[in-house]
């Protein structure tokens, strides 16, 4: 700790009284940086296992959905998670039992799993640029269980497995739906046993998953589609695990995977986090990490008492605490992507025809898998709505303004939080801020090159995405107003006024 002089009092006095002028106004003072920080590459989430229900909503529900979901007028996601079904065998759950492509060795049925493949198309349509093709499991004929859950994978079969993905993704590829990555052993740390099992899953263990990658490396490179489609591995479900794992396979094939991705069901703390991102930079430089799926957490505004829970929460609350998940991943570990779980949800918890406050109200029955969900009774009571959570309206500020080839700059100085950042592309900067406490507050920025406010967008409990007022301008610096619990993006053209 330093020794005061007498002069350094005095100017601690003044910056104190400076202090107190800006915290009784409600103003605080921060910088956007001139360097960028990562360069983002998708905001998305998954095609599972809704779209085996969705398919059989009518037509104009289907593109309303899909409209929801990949255009800029909804969510406005640029990353995309086909499912790659195992067929379902033993998965008690129809809903989460996709077909599969799957018949013999090199035979396939390419009119298996309509529905899935219709939610891919719309999204391929719609210009989503990050499209990976994930399974939960191999299919039953390549299980040590003959199943697609309740087993692992059994060692010898690398080859014969990365041969059906690869013949999947070249299948898709040649019908003009860009599929650039693909993830082979998604949760690879369970079987999702006993059977009869609530989803598919395939146990690999780590002394396996090098074997899964070089098969799938291998039959890509055979197909001429080793450099343009890239793997992803190995889907833990936590940090811990995926850390604690590396070790026993990943350094026999680091240079055959695309990014290491990894779920969060750890809830990380930010030190956990931070831990993890370095250690593995340092063990693997160069490769990126990323987030490729999370869901299921009550918890407050701040993402204090997150948790893997169950609860269904629509509120402001809810959709606060996820957000500050996005940027922990954006902001604090400087991930470039980020995919939330399944998208669409019919864990509402309560019935929509029999309880009209059952899609608006929190309950302890449902769960917090989806943005956008509907009644898993639709086809016994003909019920096709789509309830949208708040939470969609605060995914949509990351889904519209964090687009692939857009760059992080950091908010930094004294009274910048661990929620906001800065977005660049060509033409505009995006300040993405979120102000969890119940006071409103004001934000003072100021930019390393000229500016100028456009428009800006907030979801409050009140307001959902809202077009509020741009930011104000007073000699250098802007003025963002912060509105208690509230999610903000203020929009700035690259050019003075
Ligand atoms: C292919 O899958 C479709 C859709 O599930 C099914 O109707 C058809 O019978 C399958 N064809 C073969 C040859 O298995
Ligand atoms: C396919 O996707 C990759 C990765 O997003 C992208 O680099 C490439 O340009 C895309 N190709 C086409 C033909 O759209
Ligand atoms: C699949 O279910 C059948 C019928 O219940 C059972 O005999 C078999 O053991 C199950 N397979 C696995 C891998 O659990
Ligand atoms: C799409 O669904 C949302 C949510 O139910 C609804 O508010 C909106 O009106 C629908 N749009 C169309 C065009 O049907
Ligand atoms: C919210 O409160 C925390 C703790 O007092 C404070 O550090 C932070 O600056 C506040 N955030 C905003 C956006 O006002």
């Amino acid at each position: 700790m330093a020794v005061h002089t007498p002069r350094e009092n005095l100017w601690d006095v003044l910056l104190g009284l400076a202090w107190v002028l800006f915290t009784t106004t409600g103003a605080k003072a921060a910088a956007v940086s001139a360097t960028p920080a990562q360069t983002f590459t998708g905001i998305g989430g998954s095609g599972a296992w809704w779209p085996n229900d969705l398919w059989h909503f009518p037509e104009t529900t289907r593109q309303n959905l899909s409209s929801l979901l990949f255009s800029p007028s909804g969510l406005g996601l640029s990353s995309y998670r086909y499912n790659v079904g195992a067929g379902g065998v033993n998965v008690s759950n129809p809903t989460r039992a996709p077909e599969t492509f799957y018949v013999s060795p090199g035979v396939y049925n390419f009119s298996a799993d309509p529905q899935g493949v219709y939610f891919l198309n719309e999204a391929a349509k719609r210009g989503v640029a990050s499209i990976t093709a994930f399974a939960n499991s191999a299919p039953p004929r390549l299980t040590s269980g003959g199943a697609s859950c309740n087993g692992q994978f059994v060692n010898g079969n690398g080859n014969a497995y990365g041969t059906f993905l690869s013949d999947v993704v070249a299948h898709f590829r040649s019908g003009g739906i860009n599929i650039s990555l693909i993830s082979p052993m998604n949760e690879p740390d369970s079987t999702f046993g006993p059977s009869p099992c609530g989803q598919e899953g395939m146990q690999v263990m780590p002394s396996q998953r090098a074997e899964v990658v070089n098969g799938l490396w291998n039959a890509l490179s055979a197909r001429g589609l080793a450099s343009t489609v890239g793997i992803l591995a190995d889907e833990s479900s936590s940090l811990g695990n995926a850390g604690n794992e590396y070790s026993a396979w990943l350094p026999q094939v680091i240079d055959k995977v695309a990014a290491l991705v990894h779920h969060t069901y750890d809830f990380p703390s930010d030190a956990s986090y931070t831990s993890y991102v370095t250690n593995t930079n340092k063990q693997f430089p160069g490769k990126q990490t990323w987030m490729s799926e999370i869901c299921c957490s009550l918890g407050n505004a701040d993402g204090t008492g997150k948790g893997y829970t169950q609860g269904y929460d629509p509120t402001i609350k809810n959709a606060l605490m996820f957000s500050s998940l996005v940027f922990q991943s954006l902001v604090l570990v400087n991930e470039p992507h980020y995919d939330f779980w399944t998208l669409v949800s019919n864990g509402l918890g309560c019935s929509p025809l029999n309880n009209p406050s059952c899609a608006t109200n929190a309950n302890s029955n449902g769960w917090n898998d989806g943005l956008i969900y509907y009644d898993g009774s639709y086809a016994g009571n003909g019920n096709f709505q789509l309830y949208i959570k708040k939470q969609f309206w605060t995914y949509k500020h990351f889904g519209n303004f964090v687009k692939p080839g857009s760059q992080r700059r950091a908010i930094t100085g004294s009274d910048a939080t661990k929620f906001m950042m800065g977005v660049t592309d060509s033409s505009n900067f995006y300040v993405i801020a979120m102000n969890p406490n119940t006071t409103d507050s004001t934000l003072t920025l100021t930019f390393p090159e000229s500016v100028c406010a456009t428009e800006a967008h907030r979801t409050s409990a009140s307001e959902d995405f809202a077009s509020i007022a741009a930011a104000t301008q007073s000699g250098s610096s802007w003025s963002l107003p912060l509105k208690g619990t509230s999610l903000n993006t203020y929009i700035f053209a690259r050019r003075s006024c």
